[in-house]
């Protein structure tokens, strides 16, 4: 099953991502995850993935796409993957298409957690995310057990650099401009799906699981 992950920045792309891979057996791919262990390990791509980042703006489409392409011939990809935040531009999914169609492959389902914008600002800066294994939680509605430790790692919980108000109004007006377009090309390749991203996170998975399971 191969799954992309629409939605606005905070939408809880991560979070539902994490949670289909667990059910369905499949790795989740995030590449702000892939560039976030990049920026911390101080490699020659996570250098420069930090300047766009930083700015709340997108990474040129030609990094991205060579590192997915680089990460869907790893073994694990074989009964297909949950990809989040990726593609976020029509020129990464047309990329994603040739390269699926050139082994006879499609995208089965792109949902696309809906949440307005004046929900996210909120829930960005009550966000934490773990140093050690990326687990993410959110002060409020999702706390860890012990404030700023990670449950899963025992490492500690930070307030991602890109999650400042600021930033998080850059990014969600190029989500707008960049990302949204995305909708109606899957609306028109037919494997659409939309849920309602306000709703608690577990209620969200249920309807997911619904509509995969269809
Ligand atoms: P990326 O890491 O993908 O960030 P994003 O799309 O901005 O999305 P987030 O990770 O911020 O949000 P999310 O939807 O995963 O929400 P989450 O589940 O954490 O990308 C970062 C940067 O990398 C980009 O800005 C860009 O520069 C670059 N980049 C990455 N991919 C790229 C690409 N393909 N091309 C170019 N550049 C790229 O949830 C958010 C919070 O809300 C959490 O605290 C969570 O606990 C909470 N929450 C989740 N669901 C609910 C709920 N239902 N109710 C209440 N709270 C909830
Ligand atoms: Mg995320
Ligand atoms: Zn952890």
């Amino acid at each position: 099953m191969k799954i992309i992950m629409l939605g606005a920045p905070g939408a809880g792309k991560g979070t539902q991502a994490k949670k289909i891979a667990a059910k369905y057996d499949i790795p989740h791919i995030s590449t702000g995850d892939i560039f976030r262990a990049n920026i911390k390990n101080n490699t020659e791509l996570g250098q420069k993935a930090k300047t766009y980042m930083d700015k709340g703006e997108l990474v040129p489409d030609s990094l991205v796409v060579d590192l997915i392409m680089d990460r869907f011939k790893e073994a694990d990809c074989a009964n297909g993957y949950v990809l989040d935040g990726f593609p976020r531009t029509i020129p990464q999914a047309e990329a994603l298409d040739e390269a699926l169609k050139a082994s006879g492959a499609k995208v089965d389902f792109a949902i696309d957690v809906e949440v307005p914008d004046e929900n996210i600002i909120n829930r960005m800066g009550g966000r934490r995310a773990c140093v050690g294994c990326g687990a993410t939680y959110h002060v409020e509605f999702n706390p860890p057990k012990q404030a700023d430790v990670c449950d899963t790692c025992g490492q500690k919980l930070i307030l991602r650099d890109d999650d400042k108000p600021e930033t998080v109004k850059n990014r969600l007006n190029v989500y707008h401009e960049q990302t949204q377009p995305l909708i109606d090309y899957y609306q028109n390749a037919g494997v659409l799906k939309q849920v309602d991203g306000t709703k608690d996170m577990n209620d969200v998975f249920t309807d997911i699981v619904d509509i995969l399971s269809k």
